[in-house]
């Protein structure tokens, strides 16, 4: 009740230099004028019944406002209407935006988890064949050091054999 109550104070404050603009309008405009007065003794009426129906006042016949209490009204009326009609819109728009927003977030955090998904399983892709590469590798090292030692061998056992044929020769 107290923020209504608030609400409502701050939406007359704000609206009272709209209101102000729509009285000096109506000076210089006799269109608007009717107008602003019509407007007036139409919620003035609706006013009035609501209040009958609604809060137990006497029923009697309701009696138009004079014009300037019209014009008054009617100025007050039609600024806070406007001022209420912005406020509202800001809000819609407001909300709207921050959804909106909201929503892109989501998406761009669920782009990027399917980002860092798909570069998880290159990696992990890369690992594998990597292992491959290196499993190669050390298959081919081993088969060269079998070589390798195969050809020691070898090379010793001809130099054993040469060393043996050459000693054998010098004896004679
Ligand atoms: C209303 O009109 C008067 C004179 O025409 C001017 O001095 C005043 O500033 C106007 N007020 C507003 C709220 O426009
Ligand atoms: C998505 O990733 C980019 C950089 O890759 C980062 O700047 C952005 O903040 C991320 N978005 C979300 C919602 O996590």
């Amino acid at each position: 009740m107290d923020t209504v109550k608030i609400l409502s104070l701050l939406i007359r404050t704000i609206a009272k230099p709209v209101a102000n603009t729509i009285k000096n309008r109506t000076k210089s405009n006799p269109k608007f004028r009717t107008m602003c007065i019509s407007v007036a003794q139409l919620t003035h009426k609706a006013e009035m019944n609501l209040k009958m129906k609604f809060l137990g006042y006497n029923k009697e016949k309701i009696r138009p406002l004079n014009d300037a209490k019209a014009i008054e009204a009617g100025a007050n009326f039609l600024g806070e209407s406007i001022i209420f009609t912005i406020a509202g819109s800001l809000i819609v728009f407001e909300t709207l935006r921050t959804r909106r927003n909201k929503a892109n977030e989501r998406n761009e955090m669920s782009d990027n988890i399917t980002m860092l998904l798909s570069d998880r399983m290159r990696l992990e892709n890369l690992v594998v064949k990597q292992q491959e590469v290196l499993d190669e590798l050390r298959e081919e090292v081993t088969e060269l050091k079998e070589h390798h030692e195969a050809v020691t061998k070898m090379l010793d056992e001809i130099l054993t054999v040469s060393m043996r044929d050459f000693m054998r020769r010098g004896q004679f």
